[in-house]
């Protein structure tokens, strides 16, 4: 069965054909990163102008690498929530072009559990149950995963997602947009136990906080001449005391589920700091720990057409109504 996937929720567009939710016939991607980065974030109306620039160009890509005739495409299924409204509008509409002009069935996909499924498009032997933790720029969450269409949060962020608190310490140190990779790069010269940091405490043990650091660093800064070696030195404790944060309440997540395999997505999974940690201490708490490769970890559309083929075979499917899920 051959899927047609298009991910539109924030600066990317893509679009992916994906056969039997596992071999990537094409993932094209397309970027307006760049045209952000002087804002320090992600202009919606930026963002959605350049969805709509690029979206037909991307599938007559995806469709060119994947040598597949439209008439062969089994499922249009695309991103629904969450993300920006201007931008998912983009890709909803296209793929409800597609589905009506070649006669196919259609899907809308949640994008936080597609970042989830990428894990599946690179790895033959997960077994569910999992826990999977999803770090990006807009979520931070824990879920317990019987089988994708029932799919239950057991953790969340209270306030930042662990991506955005990445970026905006980034723009406290005026590294620029995306702050994660910028962090990452700076932190490899630091001095990860020079600055005690701490995440805030929460209610429920298996949510998050990542607002209280990000102020932490500012008043570290505070009066401060600052040179390359304390941004350094920031940047790795920083990153240090969130990656312990969510090891620590990944684990617990599994210890309480009784679960041995963990699943990561999301931007944030493409740090090889958080990668490398992560594998070492479930090692030692035997549990396996999965991760997409890096290019899977960021927004792309193959996860979409992976997850859509599962929920497909257990008998989802949408009309031509299909709209923005906004909550
Ligand atoms: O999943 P994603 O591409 O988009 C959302 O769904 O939000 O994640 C983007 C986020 C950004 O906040 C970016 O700074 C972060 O992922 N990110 C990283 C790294 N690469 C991207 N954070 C830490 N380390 C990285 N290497
Ligand atoms: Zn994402």
């Amino acid at each position: 069965m051959i899927v047609l996937g298009i991910e539109s929720s924030c600066d990317e567009t893509s679009v992916a054909l994906v056969k039997d939710g596992k071999k990537i016939l094409a993932n094209i991607v397309a970027s307006s990163l760049k045209l952000h980065s002087k804002y320090g974030g992600v202009v919606p109306e930026i963002a959605s102008r350049m969805q709509l620039e690029s979206i037909a160009s991307v599938f007559l890509e995806a469709i060119k690498v994947a040598k597949i005739s439209p008439k062969k495409i089994d499922l249009i299924s695309c991103t629904i929530t969450p993300g920006l409204p201007g931008s998912l509008f983009v890709g909803i509409s296209f793929a409800k072009a597609l589905a009506l002009s070649l006669e196919k069935p259609l899907l809308g996909i949640n994008h936080v559990y597609s970042h989830i499924y990428a894990n599946f498009l690179c790895h033959n032997n997960i077994k569910l149950p999992v826990i999977a933790l999803v770090v990006s720029g807009g979520h931070t969450s824990l879920f317990y995963i019987k089988d994708f269409s029932n799919i239950q949060v057991i953790g969340q962020t209270n306030d930042d997602a662990c991506g955005e608190a990445f970026d905006k310490v980034a723009k406290i140190l005026g590294l620029g947009y995306p702050g994660g990779p910028l962090i990452e790069r700076l932190a490899k010269r630091g001095d990860k136990y020079k600055i005690k940091f701490a995440c805030s405490g929460t209610k429920n043990e298996l949510d998050f906080s990542f607002s209280g650091i990000k102020t932490s660093v500012l008043y570290y800064l505070k009066g401060k001449k600052v040179n390359t070696c304390i941004k350094q030195d920031l940047a790795a404790c920083f990153q240090e005391t969130v990656i312990n944060t969510l090891i620590k309440k990944a684990l617990i997540a599994c210890k309480r589920k009784n679960v041995k395999q963990l699943l990561i997505g999301g931007g944030v999974a493409a740090n090889s700091n958080l990668r490398n940690k992560f594998l070492a201490s479930t090692k030692e708490s035997g549990i396996t720990c999965f991760f997409p490769s890096i290019s899977l970890c960021m927004d792309n559309a193959a996860m979409v057409s992976g997850l859509a083929y599962q929920l497909n075979k257990q008998g989802a499917k949408d009309n031509l109504y299909l709209n923005v899920q906004f909550n």
